[in-house]
């Protein structure tokens, strides 16, 4: 079967050829096969994978023992619409990792998982807006998805009913002026500040010192419920998250992509008195919620990080990357940027200091978007956005194939067209 086949039977059948709009931008190549850190095409053309499925395949693709656990634990069935020891012992395993949650509930995708938490912290609160931030991602339903049209923050997309918007405050991130300001304005009306912990999804920026503890303090003066969306940073900036790694909890907290490996599973988790309510009054479903097959991976891919700590490493392997990028782009003539953490960081064109979504759109965007793809010419697999992230698989030959790579890519890279 040839590639050209393949995209002409995709584009057929199915919109844009793809079944997530996040892959309309993205490499438009067909992946035959992926083991560990690397990616082969229907042509053979080897990757070293940096974008790792957006972030879940977190142990590499396709590792044989949670290949195996999974083979193992759907053997006797897969959903029974009552529950199973296997979706207990994953609940349990969850909690241990995170160290602060009382309770959790798994869910099939972060966006759901999000919306669980949004609606508990209302149940809880009885209150109605939600303070949210710029750059930052939580799912593509109504009342989330977000992008900004040159003069403020509005809808995304077709379709899309632009009230369910109303009660969010899209606040800058990484400054507490304006989130005491919107609280002084509307305090009792704030059930929840929601925000990713490190902002992985515009820049891999990481907060100030102190900004997280500022809205754990704020939230607790209000009686506003914390939300860290850690669908990107659960488990993989550390195994207790982004929480664990900057010392702040949260009230309620979503998982989701390295929970499971690559599997599909997500997950929300928080404090008892809140999370009680959904035995009560307050609603969350899911028909293949706590299946088989997610509760043996999220079990098998917990148990994994836990016993063989591979974050030491990973934080070699991903630094490593993080100063040679932008030294190796100068030696070639190019002033590249690099930050953010070893599991996730970003790369970019330009020199600009980052810290929220503003001073973001300092750096060379366009010009790394283009990049990108010459990025993937030359056999790294990333997307345009410039989130880079880091396995636990990612050996020695995977970074020396990364640097070789990357420094033929940029020292024949002539500048965006
Ligand atoms: C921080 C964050 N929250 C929520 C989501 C939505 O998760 P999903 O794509 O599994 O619905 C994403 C997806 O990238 C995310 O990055």
């Amino acid at each position: 079967m040839t590639e050209r086949t393949l995209q002409e039977r995709a584009r057929a059948t199915t919109p844009g050829g793809v079944h997530s709009n996040v892959r309309l931008s993205g490499p438009q190549v067909f992946i035959e096969r992926a083991k560990g850190p690397w990616m082969w095409d229907m042509d053979g053309k080897q990757y070293v994978d940096h974008l790792l499925g957006q972030g879940p395949n977190f142990l590499g693709h396709s590792p044989d023992f949670l290949v195996e656990a999974v083979a193992a634990g759907t053997r006797d069935g897969l959903i029974f619409g009552g529950q199973n020891p296997l979706e207990v012992e994953a609940a349990e395993r969850v909690l241990e990792c995170l160290g602060w949650a009382d309770m959790m509930r798994f869910a099939s995708t972060g966006t759901e998982a999000v919306q669980a938490a949004t609606r508990l912290a209302r149940a809880h609160t009885g209150r109605r807006k939600i303070i949210r931030f710029e750059g930052q991602y939580h799912g593509w339903l109504d009342n989330v998805l977000v992008a900004h049209d040159g003069s403020g923050w509005t809808t995304a997309s077709a379709g899309q009913i632009a009230t369910h918007l109303d009660d969010f405050i899209i606040l800058p991130w990484n400054d507490t002026e304006s989130v005491d300001a919107a609280f002084a304005e509307h305090g009792d009306e704030i059930a929840a500040i929601l925000t990713e912990p490190m902002m992985v999804n515009s820049g891999a920026i990481v907060p100030k010192p102190g900004y997280l503890a500022h809205l754990r303090s704020t939230a607790d003066a209000s009686g506003a419920v914390l939300i860290f969306d850690e669908v990107i940073t659960g488990f993989r900036v550390s195994l207790g998250g982004g929480a664990r790694l900057f010392g702040v909890t949260p009230d309620l907290a979503t998982y989701g992509k390295a929970i499971a490996g690559g599997f599909p599973v997500a997950a929300f988790a928080g404090r008892a008195d809140i999370m009680e309510r959904l035995a009560s009054d307050t609603n969350h479903s899911g028909t293949l919620n706590a299946n088989t097959m997610g509760s043996a991976a999220t079990i098998a891919a917990l148990d994994h990080l836990s016993t063989e700590d591979p974050y030491p490493s990973l934080a070699i392997h991903g630094q490593t990357l993080i100063d040679a990028i932008p030294r190796i782009a100068a030696e070639h003539g190019h002033q590249m940027s690099a930050q953010g953490l070893p599991a996730a960081f970003h790369i970019s064109f330009g020199s600009a200091h980052v810290t929220d979504w503003r001073s973001l759109q300092g750096l060379d965007l366009a010009q790394y978007r283009e990049f990108s793809h010459h990025l993937v010419e030359h056999g790294i697999w990333v997307t345009d956005r410039g989130v880079w992230y880091t396995s636990t698989s990612h050996d020695d030959k995977a970074l020396d194939a990364a640097l070789e790579r990357f420094e033929t890519a940029v020292s024949t890279w002539k500048g965006a067209a």
